[in-house]
């Protein structure tokens, strides 16, 4: 008799390496998160006990701003009433150019999204599925299998499948550390070089998120520029992932690789490439309307006939563009947006700031980089993902781990804020209150004793500290009945 595993090695047979490997990159607690939170999602009323999404960047703070919009213009879309004479026009077959009048709301509203400073060729805008499609267009453009990337820590978990999985390509981390906010130094670009030339990785270009997801910062100009010439002295691409552009909020201010280009002299802009998406700065990642922006002509024309693995649909478009083209409109989603943003910021930092728990200064993105170092009860990858069970599974609150961002320094969570209401934040606040006065009432004991015996010097101050010495605290019985935050008997992590 076969066994069931054997017969499941057999199937996987049947299948291509990449169909049957796990390079999609989706075994990571990332997105073991969302699992949990699929499994059992909080809901003011139907489900009060739930878990709380905050490991979604979606911008959902406008969405009724959009849907005025959509009301008001019923004649944007094909399928209404007042549109519906173009439908025929725009069903029919669309080549991969991409409507003319979508590629120059776009190129516009790029412009817009970077304070008019630059301008965009709509002629360079193509089209992908989001910006996960651009990303794998552009390594397919640049790279070939075993080839790398630079890209600076800790960055976006989705690049690991976006990147890798189906171009065999290779992402070498460039280790940024929290001692000067993560910053991406020299230094850190030539170990990361070296390292990758003494791994027989040829590398062949650099990939930068500005905004930064997960950290919510921006790049200054200088960083810019010595990112644009680190690049251009090693012969090797620049990728600049810019979809958080219009995230920006406070003191903070964005500033496009397009705009430094501008003013380095003699910059080879052959190896200068942009992804951007309406994803982020919009809301609107269900409409997969991605954009490879690039200044080398040959890679426009190859990713062009790529793009048509993955189109934004004729439909997508049309919408798309016109409302793009309402610039009132724009202006005043893209104004809101900031100062909605600004305001549920600020009101999870002053929440941490009261219980005084760190964070990342920054201010752009829809997350924040939350500090728990403190709460860790050895500086490992293990104890931050004990304490990332923790905080899924028994407070109920879907943040993310900073090691599936590829952060080298353990104890740092991304933690998501405008997906959710006002109410639901409150919610996760209270979560957060009331695990980290347990924590205090829990650790009360453990202080007095560890006075005691050193006599004067204070271990125990304002700074959280969690102790996993009795584990089975988190898995039972910590949660006291009265808790308003009950242990889930349903939810396991699967990491
Ligand atoms: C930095 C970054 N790049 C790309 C993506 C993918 O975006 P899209 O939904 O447009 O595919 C994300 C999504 O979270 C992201 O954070």
């Amino acid at each position: 008799m076969v066994s069931i595993a054997t017969e499941k090695k057999q199937d996987l047979n049947l299948l291509s390496r990449i169909a049957s490997g796990d390079g999609h990159g989706e075994n990571s607690s990332y997105f073991d998160g969302w699992k949990a939170y699929e499994e059992n999602p909080f809901h003011q009323i139907d489900r009060p006990d739930g878990v709380i999404q905050m490991g979604l960047a979606e911008n959902q703070l406008c969405g009724d701003l959009m849907r005025k919009w959509v009301l008001e213009h019923p004649e944007a879309s094909i399928c209404t009433e007042q549109g519906v004479n173009q439908f025929s026009d725009i069903a029919i077959f669309q080549d991969y150019h991409g409507l003319p009048e979508f590629r120059q709301a776009v190129a516009k509203f790029m412009e817009k999204t970077r304070n008019n400073r630059v301008k965009f060729d709509p002629d360079r805008i193509v089209m992908s599925g989001g910006a996960t499609g651009a990303h794998e267009t552009v390594a397919f453009c640049l790279a070939n299998p075993g080839d790398g990337f630079l890209v600076p820590t800790p960055y976006y978990p989705g690049f690991d499948r976006d990147l890798r999985w189906r171009t065999g390509v290779n992402l070498v981390p460039v280790t940024c550390h929290s001692s000067d906010g993560f910053k991406i130094t020299m230094k850190a670009l030539e170990d990361a070089y070296e390292k990758a030339r003494l791994s027989n990785i040829p590398v062949k270009g650099l990939l930068m998120t500005n905004p930064s997801n997960p950290l919510g910062t921006t790049l200054d100009r200088e960083c810019l520029k010595s990112l644009v010439n680190f690049t251009n002295e090693k012969r090797i691409h620049l990728i600049a992932d810019e979809i958080y552009a219009a995230t920006t909020f406070g003191q903070s201010e964005f500033i496009s690789v397009a705009e430094v280009i501008e003013e380095i002299e003699d910059c080879n802009r052959d190896l200068i490439h942009i992804v951007y998406s309406l994803s982020k700065d919009m809301g609107l990642p269900g409409f997969r309307v991605g954009i490879i922006y690039s200044y080398n002509d040959r890679v426009v024309q190859i990713a062009r006939k790529m793009s048509s693995f993955g189109l934004v649909s004729s439909q997508t478009q049309r919408l798309i563009a016109k409302m793009l083209s309402d610039e009132d409109f724009v202006e005043e989603f893209i104004r809101e947006s900031k100062l909605r943003l600004a305001a549920r910021h600020k009101e999870l930092t002053t929440g941490l700031d009261g219980l005084g728990i760190g964070w990342l200064k920054a201010e752009a993105g829809l997350f924040l980089w939350m500090d728990l170092r403190n709460l860790l009860k050895t500086a490992t990858f293990d104890s931050e993902t004990e304490l990332w069970r923790v905080i899924v599974h028994q407070v109920k609150l879907n943040v993310s781990p900073g090691g599936s961002f590829h952060c080298h320094e353990p104890g740092w969570f991304r933690v998501c804020f405008a997906n959710m209401d006002h109410k639901t934040m409150e919610t996760a606040l209270e979560r957060i209150r009331v695990f980290t006065s347990q924590l205090e009432e829990e650790t009360k004991p453990v202080a007095a004793a560890t006075m005691m015996a050193k006599k004067k010097k204070k271990c125990w101050q304002s700074n959280l500290r969690l102790s996993f010495s009795d584990k089975r605290r988190f898995d039972d019985g910590f949660f006291s009945p009265h808790s308003p935050v009950t242990p889930s008997p349903l939810v396991r992590a699967q990491t």
